[in-house]
């Protein structure tokens, strides 16, 4: 039978490409993106390159979180369940952006999005087979100076430590989730892609942009490589029943000594759930 699965984040980057190779092995994808036009094409382009006629496109902009229930209802209108959610979207934001709800961006669109849309769907999340949550998150980690009491960044933002800051937290949130939830049978589970040559950084203008454009040219691994650990999480029966870890290169690693915090991962926690309750 064809597995289900959805990929944020999927119209660019290392996101396209894992919807490229699990299309190819026959899944049946949504692919979220905010851009329609750019979503028809990379649909086409991949139906094209696969043969793969069960595909589709969602169009969210996934840092607006109150639309997350609609884009829910309408993923839920298509998919009775769902054998894989990867939680992919994310970007890096030199200055600071508040969203229409007030929120600071990179903490709505990296951490809160991937944080309501896992809840969200959890319903129809397979628990039988089971099902995979997949949260990309970055070694960038390593460098957070996440202030649990300030999650936002309310006093002196930093672009780039907001963004090591929001990969933590997707570190810190597949943990949590994963001593929630581990009765049901759902593996959860993050990762690093790799530096990987994508447009990651390039809605940034000045120095934050020059050095990511640098760095990609001179170091940065292909998207096919920066794809292969998704992929992996995704259709290995090798961790199908491993969960709660952060993998490499397909390989589960040790994560930073902060993000096994148990008191940063249930304030996180429940702080997430404040501004839900809230918004
Ligand atoms: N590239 C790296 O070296 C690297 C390293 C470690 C971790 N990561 C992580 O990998 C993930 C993917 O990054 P990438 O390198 O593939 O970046 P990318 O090439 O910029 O792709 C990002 C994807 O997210 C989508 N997106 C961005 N903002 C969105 C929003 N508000 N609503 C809906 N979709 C949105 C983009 O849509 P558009 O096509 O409309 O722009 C695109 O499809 C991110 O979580 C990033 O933190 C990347």
């Amino acid at each position: 039978m064809k597995k289900n699965c959805i990929i944020t984040g999927a119209t660019d980057g290392i996101g396209k490409q894992t919807a490229l190779d699990l299309a190819k092995l026959g899944y049946c994808i949504g692919l979220v993106g905010r851009d329609e036009q750019k979503g028809t094409l990379v649909l086409d382009e991949i139906e094209r390159a696969t043969g793969n006629q069960s595909l589709q496109f969602f169009k969210t902009d996934l840092s607006n979180i109150k639309s997350l229930e609609s884009l829910s209802n309408e993923l839920k209108e298509k998919y009775d369940s769902l054998d894989i959610l990867i939680n992919n979207a994310g970007a890096y934001f030199s200055e600071y952006i508040q969203t229409e709800a007030g929120l600071e961006m990179t903490f709505a669109l990296n951490h809160l999005n991937y944080f309501r849309l896992t809840h969200l769907l959890m319903d129809i999340i397979k628990i039988d087979q089971p099902g995979r949550v997949i949260n990309v998150a970055s070694s960038a980690h390593f460098s957070a100076r996440l202030d649990i009491n300030d999650i936002q960044m309310s006093k002196g933002y930093k672009g780039w430590t907001a963004y090591c800051n929001s990969k933590l937290m997707n570190i810190l949130f597949t943990y949590e989730i994963h001593k929630r939830f581990k009765e049901t049978g759902i593996t959860f589970n993050a990762l690093h892609p790799g530096f990987v040559d994508t447009r990651f950084g390039d809605n940034n203008t000045g120095l934050g942009k020059n050095i990511l454009s640098i760095g990609k040219r001179l170091i940065a691994i292909n998207v096919v490589k920066g794809a292969s650990t998704n992929v992996y999480l995704a259709s290995s029966d090798e961790v199908k029943n491993m969960s709660g870890k952060y993998f490499d290169k397909s390989r589960s690693v040790r994560s930073s000594k902060v993000s096994h915090s148990e008191i940063y991962q249930e304030k996180l926690w429940s702080y997430s759930e404040d501004i839900l309750n809230n918004l």
